[in-house]
């Protein structure tokens, strides 16, 4: 029995050490006495180099966090706080953890984090994507039911027109055919991405610039269209056309976001190992584009992927959820945050099929 407890015991630091869940000693200064390879990756940081470092001084911008720490040290209380979000240094995106703290004596703080957000951002695109492919088939199938009697009623229209004499009745004729042709347009809209992408090897940078081109003719000139291109960026196979529409349409709301006068920023970069759904890949192209508009309508921020949805006096609100579609046939998608002064639209797109 001795026996078997004592290997078991001299198991315990190669179970700490091979643990997924960050853990982290600190002495009663939250100064850092030891910590486990995951927190090592976690932080960055080697176990030599943290050795005497100062919490605070490695999670500079936590300080509501640290104060939790410092209570639970005081009173000797574990607690556990979940989905807590740091700010790593170097990090431009804050990480979501799970946090258990437990005070083993008033000088030692056991800490262990267990990152939950690639778990979280996971599950929330695979629920955004399903619920695009849904609504996806609901639209095609009403676009066609109402495409086809269309057609009909405004033949039916036109043939009218021919019978009829007094100008002022061909006005109500030329209601019903003009108001159809409208309907049709905005059902061909919709329809569409239907078809599968034609893909070519393409330079995404080229595409970008003509969506700039683009919009710089459309729009006024106190509007600025500013490039921060990673030039390293491969090639993508992907149809130009459509990587082009989903792009202006983005990028065009930017512009009319704006009304007028600020700054729309166009940017590329490589991600690596970055799942888009449940798929991964190795290498993710990530296109940003940027605005420092009014930002988006808090009552319809979740909602603005959806076909119908907008904020704008005369939006078809039929742009995004395009975009959106386009984006998911290249195996890709689109996500946004937005805040009055910043508002980031960002596509992620799989560089190798
Ligand atoms: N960069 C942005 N800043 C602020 N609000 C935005 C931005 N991009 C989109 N929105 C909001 O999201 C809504 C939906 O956009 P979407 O492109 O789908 O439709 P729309 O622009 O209203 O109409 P359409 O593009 O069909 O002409 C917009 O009406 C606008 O309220
Ligand atoms: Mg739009």
């Amino acid at each position: 029995m001795a026996a078997t407890d004592m290997s078991t015991a001299k198991l315990y630091p190669a179970i700490i050490e091979n643990l997924n869940t960050a853990v982290l000693l600190l002495d009663g200064a939250l100064r850092v006495t030891y910590l486990n390879p995951a927190a090592e990756t976690l932080l960055a940081l080697s176990a030599r180099r943290a050795r005497g470092l100062a919490l605070g001084d490695l999670l500079p911008e936590a300080r509501g966090y640290l104060e939790a720490l410092r209570r639970a040290l005081a009173n000797q209380h574990p607690y556990t706080e979940r989905e807590v979000s740091l700010r790593l240094p170097g990090n431009q995106e804050p990480v979501v953890v799970d946090s258990s703290v437990t005070p083993l004596s008033s000088q030692k703080l056991l800490v262990e984090l267990l990152r939950v957000d690639q778990h979280l951002r996971i599950t929330r695109e695979e629920t955004r994507l399903a619920q695009y492919q849904a609504n996806r088939v609901v639209l095609k199938g009403l676009a066609h039911e109402i495409n086809n009697p269309l057609g009909g009623l405004r033949g039916a229209a036109q043939l009218l027109e021919r019978e009829i004499d007094s100008d002022n009745l061909k006005e109500y004729t030329r209601v019903i055919t003009g108001e159809a042709d409208r309907l049709q347009n905005l059902l061909k809209r919709m329809l569409t991405p239907g078809s599968p992408p034609q893909r070519r090897m393409i330079n995404i940078h080229e595409a970008l610039e003509r969506v700039r081109s683009l919009v710089l003719a459309e729009t006024h000139q106190g509007i600025e269209v500013r490039r921060d291109y990673d030039p390293s960026l491969p090639e993508l196979s992907a149809d130009p056309e459509q990587l082009i529409q989903a792009l202006l349409n983005i990028v065009r709301n930017a512009a009319q976001a704006l009304g007028g006068k600020g700054v729309i920023r166009l940017g590329t970069r490589i991600a690596r190992q970055r799942s888009i759904g449940h798929k991964s890949h190795r290498l993710v192209a990530r296109i940003t584009i940027a605005d420092n508009g009014p930002g988006i309508p808090a009552q319809i921020m979740d909602t603005i992927f959806y076909p119908m949805v907008s904020g704008r006096a005369g939006g078809s609100g039929l742009g995004l959820s395009i975009a959106q579609t386009l984006v998911n046939q290249h195996d890709g998608l689109i996500e946004c945050t937005s805040r009055p002064g910043d508002t980031v639209f960002t596509v992620l797109l799989p560089l190798q099929p």
